[in-house]
């Protein structure tokens, strides 16, 4: 998957070259491209930014930079529209989700489009695919959301993990992961359940799948409603 990501703050990016993310980029199963905004600006200092028309405090974000920037791309790797998806990331998008990920994770290339001030001029949204929230909250800027969705969604893509850990994360059965521990089998007073050290596979599995549904009705019991309803 090819993934290029418009911002005004390319060196917030650091998370995405470690971890999961850089063994998936050296297997050359992703490639990340980061464009600064302000190298599509035609001003002396680089502003990507002007006031609100109707006046108020606040700045926005102009929209030449962005169509700029996503024209270059396009020319840069002479492109068509319908192979690629433009993301903007903004807290009215639609909430992201682990589904949301995994149709993502099966796109070919993907822009992510960050924010900052009050957010991107309107008209930047007519060349938008996918407007993506990732919570009911307000950030700064939208780079923290796009690395939690590319994050997400580059995990799902086959090859970069090993499959059966993909299938038993949380959200993607409709239960929660099951409780994991490890050694010691005794910290501070503190027993690993006797059933994991049995060496009775039978056993553990459905010990597993018990806690996993037990959690999930616990924790969160509308997501159990979901997959009935999905069922029937
Ligand atoms: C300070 S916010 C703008 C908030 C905007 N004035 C509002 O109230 O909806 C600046 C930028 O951060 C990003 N952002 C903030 N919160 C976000 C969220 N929950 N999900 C996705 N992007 C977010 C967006 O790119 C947004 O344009």
């Amino acid at each position: 998957m090819l993934i290029d990501i418009l911002t005004i703050f390319p060196e917030i990016f650091t998370p995405l070259e470690v971890s999961i993310i850089k063994r998936a980029k050296e297997k050359g199963l992703v490639k990340i491209n980061i464009y600064n905004l302000r190298d599509f600006t035609h001003n002396k200092h680089k502003k990507v930014d002007d006031f609100a028309y109707g006046g108020g405090r606040g700045m926005v974000m102009k929209p030449e930079p962005i169509f700029e920037g996503i024209e270059y791309i396009k020319e840069k790797l002479k492109i068509k529209n319908e192979k690629l998806k433009i993301i903007l990331l903004t807290p009215i998008g639609t909430l992201f989700s682990q589904k949301m990920a995994k149709e993502l994770s099966q796109e070919k290339h993907l822009i992510f489009i960050c924010g900052h001030y009050e957010g991107v001029d309107e008209r930047v949204k007519t060349i938008v695919d996918q407007e993506i929230s990732i919570g009911d909250y307000v950030l700064t800027g939208g780079e923290l959301p796009a690395m939690v969705v590319i994050d997400a969604a580059c995990r799902l893509i086959p090859g970069v993990l090993p499959k059966e850990a993909i299938e038993e994360d949380s959200f993607s059965t409709g239960v929660f992961d099951w409780p994991h521990y490890t050694r010691p089998p005794i910290y501070q007073g503190l027993k690993v359940p006797e059933v994991l050290l049995s060496g009775n596979h039978r056993e553990i599995a459905k010990w597993r799948r018990k806690q996993a549904k037990e959690r999930t009705r616990t924790l969160r019991p509308d997501l159990i409603k979901e997959v009935k309803n999905e069922c029937s």
